[in-house]
């Protein structure tokens, strides 16, 4: 199927991100949110990350115009339904999701591909709540959007070759990885990347080492672009301990259990960068590591 005009729901860190990488690729890009200050703040923030790339000449001047043109905001749902392809980015809510579904699906063409880029919600789950499971599969995205290269595509248990090769065809055209995942809990890389993270929690409460040490090990010691704290600062404490909780609860093994600590930083209100606290006090310059 030729994918012309793809509808973004949601536009904040993630939303933002996939709208940015659609229109500068020549998809026409109508971006959704409840709140309209939530659209103006993307748009902002679109264009300062499109300024920065014509700033290091990954693009021209023309092409950040032109990216910014493709891209049409709205608070209205209904707005999207002349879309061949939906990526939904929502809060990472079940709820929030399958409304946001139940209210978009009357106004879809019957050739509409749905997605979701969720990080840990079953997408057979997601998709038996709309009217084209077979039309509907993950689309995930990795932080930072514009700058990461993987894209992975989960099939759910009824989606078609047909959708999966349409949902492939735009990773590429976005210049993007796809990785195929079976819908599993934390599909490939959050199975992986957060029982990492969880462990360097572990590492930091029990003593092994401090938050520098941990994250100097990791940058230094496995070249990792990021230690493991100063990742989970930049994903969100609280979306590390619900993926946590997801791969515990679907997979039933304690190997999964999120470290107390993690769970102490949630309650605290200490999110990450977000809340301007983490591991690491980002009110300093440079941020500086809180055990
Ligand atoms: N938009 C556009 N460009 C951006 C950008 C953005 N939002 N953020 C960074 N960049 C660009 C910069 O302009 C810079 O470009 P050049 O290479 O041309 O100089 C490049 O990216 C690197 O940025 P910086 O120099 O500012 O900073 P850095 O070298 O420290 O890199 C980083 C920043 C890319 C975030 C790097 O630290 C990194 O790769 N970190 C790990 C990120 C990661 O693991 N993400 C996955 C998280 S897991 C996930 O997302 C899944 C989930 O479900 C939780």
């Amino acid at each position: 199927m030729d994918i012309k005009k793809v509808g973004v729901i949601g536009a904040g860190q993630m939303g933002n991100g996939i709208a940015h990488v659609l229109a500068l690729a020549g998809y026409d890009v109508v971006l959704n949110d409840i709140s309209p200050e939530a659209l103006e703040t993307a748009m902002l923030l679109i264009d300062s990350n499109l300024e920065r790339q014509v700033s290091r000449e990954k693009i021209t001047e023309k092409a950040r115009q032109d990216t910014l043109n493709r891209i049409e905001t709205t608070i209205k749902l209904p707005d999207l339904g002349q879309t061949d392809l939906v990526i939904e980015a929502a809060t990472e809510r079940e709820s929030v999701k399958t409304a946001i579904f139940e209210d978009l699906v009357p106004h879809l063409r019957p050739h509409t591909i749905l997605t979701s880029n969720t990080s840990s919600i079953s997408i057979t789950r997601l998709a038996s709540r709309t009217d084209r499971p077979e039309k509907f599969m993950g689309f995930h995205f990795m932080n930072p959007v514009p700058v990461m290269q993987l894209v992975e595509l989960i099939r759910g248990i009824a989606t078609d070759e047909d959708t999966y090769n349409s949902c492939q065809t735009v990773v590429e055209k976005l210049e993007k990885t796809g990785a195929s995942a079976e819908d599993f809990p934390g599909f490939i890389v959050n199975r992986i990347l957060m029982p990492m993270i969880n462990e360097a929690v572990y590492t930091l409460y029990e003593g092994v080492g401090s938050v520098s040490s941990i994250d100097s090990s990791l940058r230094l010691g496995a070249n990792h672009p990021m230690g493991p704290l100063e990742l989970a600062d930049f994903i969100g404490l609280d979306t590390c301990l619900a993926i946590m909780n997801v791969l515990h609860d679907g997979l039933a093994d304690t190997k999964y259990r999120p470290c107390p600590l993690l769970t102490k930083y949630v309650e605290a209100g200490w999110l990450g960068r977000k809340t301007q606290r983490g591991f690491y006090d980002y009110t300093q310059d440079p941020p500086k590591p809180t055990r």
